[in-house]
């Protein structure tokens, strides 16, 4: 609002387009430098003059024509807007249900591709990263107009299954099974190897049962279904507890009979070419090694299989963009699997994107649900739940449900203690620092959210009272300056949502969310501090101060909504 404000103040007297005016307005570091800051270097050259004479002689005009005031500072012209023009009409906008959404992404469909375990292996902390940060990507695609298509491209499909079916039937049981599908299935795989050492036919045995399954025979694809089933559930618990859903659950067995249709184009296209006896498409041009198709043994691979499921996703689902959250490791596969449907001469290989991610540990160690050098996420997440039990106990013994608090507060810790980052980093996390309610952590901004949903009721606030221009009385009352500058921070951090939202969908970066909910947390406590809110003996300025609350409320509960983080109204 403030910077369309300020565009519309400056375009007279600038030759820039509003649109480019506008992308160029910055907001000061430090609020008293002024609200919205024009850096006048942009336009030296074009005016050949220094930009300190160009701000000077440009923050009068503005000031002159306008009766805003106007300071210039270097290069830079800095416009001081009036917080009681202002303020109220923040705030009445920031209450309204859309703030900040926008509809630039309308007609266009998102394919994310996200989470995709392999079946019968453990849950790492590469599928659980994919599935944070794919589940905020989509909240926010959809918050700005996009349809978005989440799926769950399960790793269901390959020559392990035969090892896995040969060495049930010796040696398995239905029960174990379910009871730990998982563990008991790399238990099978242990085996397994350690018997082929003895027994080599094994491995023929193994090979044939996987034909079986290929050729579609009744029994051993009931039994294969009954292993994905069984890691299914087991995936389930985590995504259920994480809160997470897919709108399609397509694993690489979906492509089965779309793999031949993509060998065939590649083999007509002559891109196919023998090296050591398997084939491979090269990608010389493209500075990359050359992409392998088929193996020796006749066995197609991973690449082949995300051809067919971009292919698939572009024309089928009819994807405008396909989003791949995993892990930066697979950096390489996703620029040959681009770069041989560029040669296959599909057009749309810009609309393709890996969005990677580091690694991350808790306490230096790796995560995954099964243990084996590692920490074992159910842990981690029962590890958070209690530590912000303990502390919900010391903060507020009498919360009713404090159990059901905690859960959400412990993996919301989690989940944000991940988001905060930008993803590309590989970030190490200690639970007592994720969990705390002080510094910058999901807790602290659910503990604000839930402080200011106590202080509504409190105040007996209902968001109607506020319109014929209550809103607008002075929200500092009696209280001198500190109130009202903090106020006045506070309503110039809402007007910042649109942008942070917007940069999540331009960067795929969840992390400027979460970093504008710890500032606007931290802009409200600071206003929150520095005086009184509800005050009986001044009825206007409390309903305004209520009101503000109300606004900075609203966006944090939704901004933690929209990285999929649960946010209480008591903690
Ligand atoms: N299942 C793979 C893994 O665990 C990740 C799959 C990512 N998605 C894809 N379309 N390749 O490494």
């Amino acid at each position: 609002m403030l910077l369309e404000q300020a565009a519309a103040l400056l375009q007279p007297h600038v030759p820039l387009e509003k649109e480019a005016l506008l992308r160029r307005l910055e907001t000061p570091p430090e609020p008293r430098l002024g609200d919205v800051a024009f850096p006048c270097f942009v336009l030296a050259k074009q005016l050949r003059r220094p930009p300190a004479a160009i701000a000077a002689e440009l923050a009068d005009a503005v000031a002159a024509a306008h009766g805003v005031r106007a300071v210039a500072a270097g290069g830079y012209v800095n416009l001081f807007f009036d917080p009681a023009a202002w303020l109220g009409r923040i705030v009445d906008a920031a209450l309204e249900p859309g703030f900040g959404s926008s509809d630039e992404g309308r007609g266009r469909h998102v394919v994310i591709d996200m989470s995709s375990p392999n079946i019968a292996k453990p849950l790492g902390v590469g599928h659980l990263r994919s599935t944070m940060i794919g589940n905020a990507l989509a909240n926010l695609y959809r918050e700005t107009g996009h349809a978005v298509t989440t799926v769950n491209h399960l790793g269901d499909w390959g020559t392990q299954f035969g090892k896995l079916i040969v060495a049930y039937r010796r040696w398995g049981g239905k029960s174990a099974l379910e009871a730990d599908p998982i563990g008991e299935s790399l238990q099978l795989y242990v085996r397994f190897h350690e018997e082929a050492a003895e027994h080599p036919t094994l491995e023929d045995e193994a090979r044939e049962a996987f034909l079986r399954l290929e050729q579609g025979d009744e029994e051993t694809t009931a039994l294969w279904r009954f292993f994905v089933q069984a890691s299914m559930n087991e995936f389930e618990r985590v995504y259920a507890r994480l809160g997470v859903r897919f709108d399609e659950v397509l694993g690489e067995s979906f492509y089965n009979d779309k793999l031949a249709p993509v060998l065939d184009r590649l083999r007509a296209q002559g891109l196919l070419e023998e090296s050591d006896g398997a084939l491979v498409v090269r990608l010389d041009e493209e500075g990359l090694p050359p992409c392998l198709i088929l193996k020796k043994d006749g066995a197609t691979i991973y690449p082949v299989r995300d051809l067919a499921t971009a292919i698939y996703r572009k024309h089928v689902m009819k994807a405008d963009r396909l989003l791949y959250v995993v892990g930066a490791e697979q950096q390489l596969h996703f620029k040959q699997v681009f770069g041989v449907l560029g040669k296959m001469g599909e057009p749309w290989t810009g609309d393709c994107e890996h969005v990677p991610f580091g690694l991350m540990t808790v306490e230096g160690k790796k995560m995954s649900t099964r243990r084996g050098k590692v920490v074992f996420l159910d842990e981690v997440l029962d590890e958070a739940v209690r530590r912000a039990r303990e502390i919900i106990a010391a903060k507020s013994p009498d919360l009713p449900n404090a159990d059901e608090v905690a859960e959400d507060v412990g993996i919301g810790a989690v989940v944000f203690g991940d988001l905060k980052n930008r993803r590309q980093l590989s970030v190490d996390f200690k639970l007592e620092e994720v969990v705390s309610f002080d510094g910058e952590t999901g807790p602290y901004v659910q503990y604000t959210h839930a402080r200011i949903a106590s202080l509504l009721r409190k105040g007996g606030f209902e968001p109607q009272n506020g319109q014929d221009g209550v809103s607008a009385a002075p929200l500092a009352a009696d209280e001198g300056v500190d109130m009202a500058d903090a106020a006045w921070v506070c309503a110039k951090r809402l007007t910042q949502w649109s942008a942070a939202v917007s940069e999540v969908v331009r960067d795929n970066e969840p992390s400027a969310v979460a970093r504008f909910l710890l500032e606007l947390a931290r802009d409200f406590n600071r206003f929150y501090h520095d005086g009184k809110v509800i005050q009986p003996d001044d009825a206007a300025g409390t309903q305004a101060r209520l009101r503000l609350s109300a606004a900075v409320g609203h966006l944090l509960g939704r901004g933690l909504k929209l990285l999929g983080i649960a946010a209480p109204e008591r903690m």
